[in-house]
């Protein structure tokens, strides 16, 4: 879950933190919490979908920006009949959940109404994707109430959401152009809690695209609907695609690097990586995960330290000027005049390397305008932030959003890879290509690309 704006960054960290607080044992977070009204359990288990077929691939388009959004998201259509729901869009965690009337205890305000789940939706206790639910929050899997499982997500800030598990119907936009209903488990968010209660919501809900069995990457693989594939561009003009399936992986110019397990979490590690800031060497190595929920990138303890004293060195010789004042982000410059975007101030500033593998070398450049932002004042802030000072471990590093703009990344479950590669995010790849991409249904959805009939082109959503 996500605040719009500078908020955002921190929630997304949070998320992050979580998992890891609530592996201590004393931390962990006991979900005993009940439904308000509970509905008997009659439900049937939320099989997905058991019907195998030819692996398809959906894909959606993305809305929002790192700044001052601070969030990609997507609409999701769930329910029968289906409403839309602005999802944020997340790599970093496993379970998909929505602000819900089961009725709600205490829910922010959101973009649109309230999903309502239908009574017989409950997902119960014993059913293993609750297993898997609690096992990637690390919650202790216990059924006070065996008909339904609860859960409790707890953020860092003392934040947190109080949710039960429902199964209902996903839409899924096709590349050939049909729309396939699949059933999915999500959670049910009734009782919220957040620093800012009165802020309005960007979105609805989280779409957690994780590799546990819980996330729904996971549950439409198992039910054959998609390869264990997805990916994202996010375009550094906003918004861009998401897609689940292998069906748009590009065939070519993409950068693979292995999967790493980190930890017992399930983050997209491409493993250990050196830092460069242009061809000087920063240091240690940097455990790194890619995780679209963070708007912007944190370094761990070390690296960050050895980052802010390179680039500070750096600027000694700019006209750049510290702006104390602006209070965007933490470290933010006045130049000699305002700044208009970024490609006025990237001259100032040196890509940053990361260098994955040994031996089999990947690398990750992350130049200026992926990791500043300008501000509404006009200085430049650095968008690559202190990971202690927000409550992450001293040695995790995470990719956010700011750095992932303009690339497809691909996480690949079934080879057990990670790629990236420079892409042009603000259109679909050869939608001419697929088949019966240019069909009505995706006029509405808005993922329609230029190689479209003029007349497919709508601005219905
Ligand atoms: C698209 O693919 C799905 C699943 O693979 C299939 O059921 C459907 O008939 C296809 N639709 C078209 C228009 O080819
Ligand atoms: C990052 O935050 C930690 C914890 O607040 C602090 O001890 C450390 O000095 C900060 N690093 C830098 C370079 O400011």
């Amino acid at each position: 879950m996500r605040m719009e704006g500078k908020g955002a960054a921190l929630l997304v960290a949070l998320l992050v933190v979580a998992a890891v607080l609530a592996a201590i044992p004393s931390c962990s977070a006991a979900a005993t919490t009940t439904l308000p009204k509970k509905p008997k359990a009659s439900a049937p288990p939320p099989s997905v979908d058991t019907g195998r077929r030819t692996p398809s691939s959906a894909v959606f388009r993305l809305r929002g920006n790192v700044y001052p959004n601070g969030a990609y998201y997507t609409t999701m259509n769930i329910g029968n009949p289906p409403k839309p729901y602005y999802m944020d869009v997340d790599t970093g965690s496993d379970i998909t959940w929505l602000q819900c009337d089961a009725p709600c205890q205490r829910c922010s305000k959101v973009p649109h109404p309230l999903y309502k789940p239908p009574k017989s939706s409950l997902v119960p206790c014993e059913n293993a994707l609750c297993y898997a639910v609690h096992a990637s929050i690390h919650q202790k899997h216990k059924c006070e109430s065996p008909g339904q499982c609860d859960y409790e997500v707890q953020y860092a800030d003392h934040g947190s959401s109080i949710g039960v598990l429902v199964a209902d119907a996903l839409d899924l936009p096709l590349i050939n152009g049909s729309t396939l209903r699949s059933r999915i488990a999500f959670g049910c968010g009734y009782d919220q809690l957040f620093r800012n209660p009165e802020e309005r919501m960007l979105t609805d809900g989280v779409l957690g695209l994780g590799f546990g069995k819980a996330s729904i990457l996971s549950q439409l693989s198992d039910s054959g609907v998609i390869h264990n594939v997805m990916g994202h561009c996010l375009s550094s003009r906003g918004g861009g695609y998401l897609f689940l399936g292998d069906g748009l992986v590009p065939p070519s110019g993409i950068t693979w690097a292995p999967k790493i397990p980190f930890g017992d979490s399930n983050y997209y590690s491409p493993g250990p990586a050196s830092l460069l800031l242009g061809t000087q060497s920063l240091g240690s190595k940097l455990q790194v995960v890619l995780d679209s929920g963070s708007s912007y990138t944190y370094f761990g303890f070390q690296p960050y330290r050895d980052f802010i004293s390179a680039i500070k060195k750096d600027l000694s010789r700019q006209p750049l000027k510290d702006a104390p004042d602006d209070k965007s982000l933490p470290l933010c410059w006045k130049g000699p005049r305002s700044f208009r975007s970024v490609l006025d101030v990237k001259k100032y500033f040196k890509p940053l390397v990361l260098s994955f593998g040994n031996g089999r070398k990947a690398t990750m450049e992350i130049p200026p305008e992926n990791y500043l932002i300008v501000s509404k004042k006009g200085n430049a802030c650095l968008g690559i932030l202190n990971g202690t000072e927000a409550g992450l471990p001293h040695d995790l590093n995470v990719i956010g959003d700011i750095s992932l703009q303009d690339l497809v990344v691909i996480y690949d479950n079934e080879r057990r890879q990670i790629g990236w590669g420079q892409a042009n995010c603000d259109r679909v790849p050869n939608a001419d290509r697929i088949d019966g991409f240019c069909q009505p249904q995706f006029a509405s959805m808005g993922i329609l690309t230029e190689e479209c009939p003029a007349y497919y082109h709508s601005d219905t959503v």
